[in-house]
């Protein structure tokens, strides 16, 4: 029994020798100390021993477990160095390579302008209002007194969406101006940015969708005076504290009175130059004061309260704002373009 243990130990000694991965290794600790490995099957023998014999051959066994043990042990310890080697070499890092650049990229141009004038009108108590761009027929025209026979309505610059002409992509932002009547009581003081759509044909001023920025204020007492006041600021804060506006009469069906708002050129100060093509004015935006009809359908009674409101371009603010003489530049996506804002 003795012999029979120390060639255990030598065969196991022999067989570590080869190992050179730890499944083989867990297969050899199962081979040789396993429920059913060799030493268990000599322990198991022990019964036949004299009583003398039994502890010392016990004893023996022992040793020999833990000196495969350590075998094993330091056979896992080898393996496992090994391995952390040769990834520590596959992984080496080479400090003199060239560095990945990273790109930080920038708002646009137009999300610039679109977030300017909100804070100008935020500092001035405004709220931000939003509306669906499929919007019914009802508030993108009849509830802003543009009734079924109005040329706006022409399907040739309107994009319906149901045959029928009761939805389609909202062609501006001021059916935003009836829903907020509609889920809210005066006071009201908010501004509404968001895409609107046309049936154009692109060219450099014009392209099926494009954004606009709409404004309403309702309240007791409201005159033309405030439209003024309020929207002066509004170009002063936008193109510098010298510029001056002028109102002209226009027409809009959803405001009466109307104007025109156009404010002096920010690049000649008024003299004359290219951005204002010499006539020393920008168009800025569309105003008046809310028509009473308008107020009545959107259930806020003319007899108590009076409201302006006013609607602009937003690419064509940006455009004058950064002298850019193509629309199409705002949707292309050149990055050598974008870069320069
Ligand atoms: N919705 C008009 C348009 O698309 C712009 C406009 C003009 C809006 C006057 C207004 C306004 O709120 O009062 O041309």
């Amino acid at each position: 029994m003795r012999d029979k243990l120390k060639k255990i130990k030598e065969l196991a000694v022999e067989n570590l020798k080869g190992v050179n991965d730890l499944k083989n290794l867990d297969d050899l600790r199962v081979k040789f100390l396993g429920k059913k490995g060799e030493l268990t099957q000599i322990l198991k023998g022990m019964g036949a021993l004299s009583k003398e014999e039994r502890p010392i051959v016990g004893q023996l066994a022992n040793e020999v477990r833990e000196e495969i043990e350590a075998k094993l042990e330091e056979a896992k310890k080898g393996l496992l160095s090994k391995a952390m080697e040769i990834k520590l070499k596959a992984e080496t890092i080479d400090v003199t390579m060239p560095g990945k650049a990273r790109t930080l990229g920038h708002r646009h141009p137009m999300n610039q302008v679109i977030d300017n004038i909100k804070n100008i009108f935020i500092g001035m108590g405004y709220e931000i209002a939003e509306g669906p761009e499929i919007e019914l027929a009802h508030y993108n025209f009849e509830a802003l007194n543009i009734p079924k026979d109005h040329p706006a309505r022409d399907e040739q610059d309107t994009f319906y969406i149901d045959g029928k002409g009761d939805f389609l992509l909202r062609t501006q932002t001021s059916p935003i101006q009836v829903r907020v009547m509609e889920n809210k009581k005066p006071p009201i003081r908010i501004i509404a940015p968001g895409r609107v759509y046309r049936s154009d044909e692109v060219d450099a001023t014009h392209s099926p969708i494009f954004h606009q920025l709409e404004g309403l204020v309702i309240d007791k007492g409201i005159t033309m005076g405030d439209l003024k006041g309020a929207l002066a600021v509004f170009a002063k804060e936008l193109f510098g504290e010298d510029t001056q506006v002028r109102f002209r009469p226009h027409h809009f069906p959803f405001t009466e009175p109307s104007a025109e708002m156009d404010a002096s050129c920010f690049a000649c100060g008024g003299k004359g130059c290219r951005v204002c093509k010499d006539s020393g004015f920008i168009e800025v935006l569309g105003c008046g004061m809310v028509h009473p009809k308008v107020l009545e359908m959107a259930g806020i009674d003319p007899n108590v309260y009076s409201g302006f409101a006013f609607g602009m371009g937003l690419e064509r603010v940006a455009m004058q704002k950064y002298a850019i003489s193509d629309l199409r530049l705002l949707f292309e996506n050149d990055v050598k373009f974008l870069k320069q804002f």
